[in-house]
């Protein structure tokens, strides 16, 4: 019983659940800065950061999306990804909002000092270090 009893807990206070949830890899944009200075953006981008800080952070940092650069198209693709993992709990009215805002973010903030960030990996880069683990 003495070992079984920390198990437990634990799938009491949903922890393997939150650990299935997660993405269990780490990507260096992942250690980057995890907020977005705004106060310079328009209301509806603020209002709009809120809820990408909320929804994005679910499954990974935060610091994962605001460290990655990506084009337009490469965007769209990503947020309909990450809107279709299971339990993402992010809406398709949710999803444009959040895109509108990445698109906004990217154009006025990264797009003007790339060095900062980091590009994307490749799916085939995703997947050789998800099968490293
Ligand atoms: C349900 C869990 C989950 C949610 C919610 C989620 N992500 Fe992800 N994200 C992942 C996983 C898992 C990966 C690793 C790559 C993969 O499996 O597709 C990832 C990878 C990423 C990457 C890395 C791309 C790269 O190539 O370096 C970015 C950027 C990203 N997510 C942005 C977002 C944004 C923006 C949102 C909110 C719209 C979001 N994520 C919400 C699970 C999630």
């Amino acid at each position: 019983m003495k070992t079984a009893f920390p198990a437990l807990i634990l799938s009491l206070a949903g922890i393997p659940l939150l650990v299935a949830q997660s993405s269990n890899i780490v990507l260096p944009q992942d250690k980057g800065p995890n907020t977005i200075d705004v106060g310079a953006y328009p209301p509806e981008m603020q209002k709009a950061y809120k809820l990408f800080s909320a929804k994005c952070s679910k499954c990974h940092t935060i610091a994962r999306p605001i460290n990655t650069l990506m084009t337009r198209p490469e965007w769209e693709r990503y947020v309909k990804r990450m809107m279709h993992k299971p339990n993402s709990g992010i809406s398709d009215k949710q999803g444009k909002e959040i895109f509108d805002f990445l698109i906004y973010d990217q154009t006025n903030r990264k797009d003007k000092n790339p060095k900062a960030f980091f590009r994307a990996l490749s799916d085939e880069e995703i997947q050789k270090l998800k099968t490293q683990q």
